[in-house]
């Protein structure tokens, strides 16, 4: 789940090389499971879905639309995500019930809305280090949905703890401190005013498929491009990358959690 930011302009994909093209979700999420977290999500028929960190929104867009009295907001950084998200909007009709917003959801203004989607961008909401930084992510979380309403959080967790070896693989300057444990990550939901209505992870086969959608374009345009002026730096991307996930894989989970505010 780190980033690989390699190109960003979509007119250019024929001679550069692709960005995130074969990703549905930006994570590791199954259809089936976003299937049931949709239905799951609407059964209470929010009327307003705040995404944080939303990207380009698949699942902002799916929840709208199966909820038709709802208006969503998504908040990102990544005007590129943003773009896509919205051009799926207009595709799929749902273009007048959401606005896809280009700014830091630090410290947001926005909410409190029904359903709050924070999926694998707790980073969006508190910039501290842990241990503080869950704490004061669930916080922000809280503030933002609506006494009666729903977070889906998407949130990292250890399967185990890592080995020094494993952690010098990942992520530049990754620690145990990074995540918790799935109990740990759970007492912290609790002691921040929810209650886990609905407790999941990623399994292995929703990560090989997101892992593998991550670079597959980018592996086939390297493939075919080895004299383009940016295949030196795409190939160290890419073998940069698939050396942290070869690190990370079985390790680092993803836990989806149903939150219902505690009253
Ligand atoms: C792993 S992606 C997840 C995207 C989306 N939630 C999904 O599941 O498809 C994390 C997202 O968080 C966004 N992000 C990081 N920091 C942010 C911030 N301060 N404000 C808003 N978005 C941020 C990134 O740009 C990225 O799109």
């Amino acid at each position: 789940m780190t980033d690989t930011e390699i190109n960003t302009a979509p007119e250019a994909t024929t001679s550069h090389p692709p960005r995130l093209t074969r990703l549905t979700f930006h994570g590791p999420l199954s259809e089936a499971r976003a299937h049931a977290l949709v239905e799951r999500l609407t059964r209470a028929e929010p009327t307003t879905v705040l995404d944080i960190g939303c990207g380009w929104g698949e699942l902002m867009l799916r929840t709208l639309a199966a909820a038709p009295g709802a208006t969503g907001v998504g908040v990102d950084v990544r005007a590129e995500d943003l773009a896509r998200g919205r051009r799926n909007a207009e595709d799929r009709g749902l273009a007048g019930r959401v606005e896809f917003v280009e700014e830091s959801a630090t410290g947001t203004s926005r909410g409190p809305a029904d359903l709050v989607l924070c999926v694998g961008a707790s980073q969006a909401l508190s910039t501290a280090p842990e241990p503080d930084h869950t704490v004061e992510a669930l916080r922000e979380l809280r503030r933002l949905v609506s006494d009666n309403g729903r977070v889906l959080l998407g949130e990292g967790f250890w399967q185990r703890t890592p080995t020094p070896a494993e952690l010098a693989g990942m992520w530049p300057g990754a620690q145990v401190s990074d995540h918790y444990d799935l109990a740990t990550l759970l007492d912290l939901v609790v002691a921040a005013g929810f209650r886990p209505e609905w407790t999941e992870t990623a399994n292995l086969d929703e990560w090989e498929e997101f892992e593998a959608a991550y670079q597959a374009d980018v592996e086939v345009w390297l493939a075919q491009h080895p004299g383009h002026p940016l295949a030196d730096e795409t190939r160290e991307r890419l073998d940069r990358h698939r050396a942290q996930w070869m690190s990370y894989r079985g390790v680092l989970g993803l836990a989806y959690l149903t939150l219902v505010p505690a009253l």
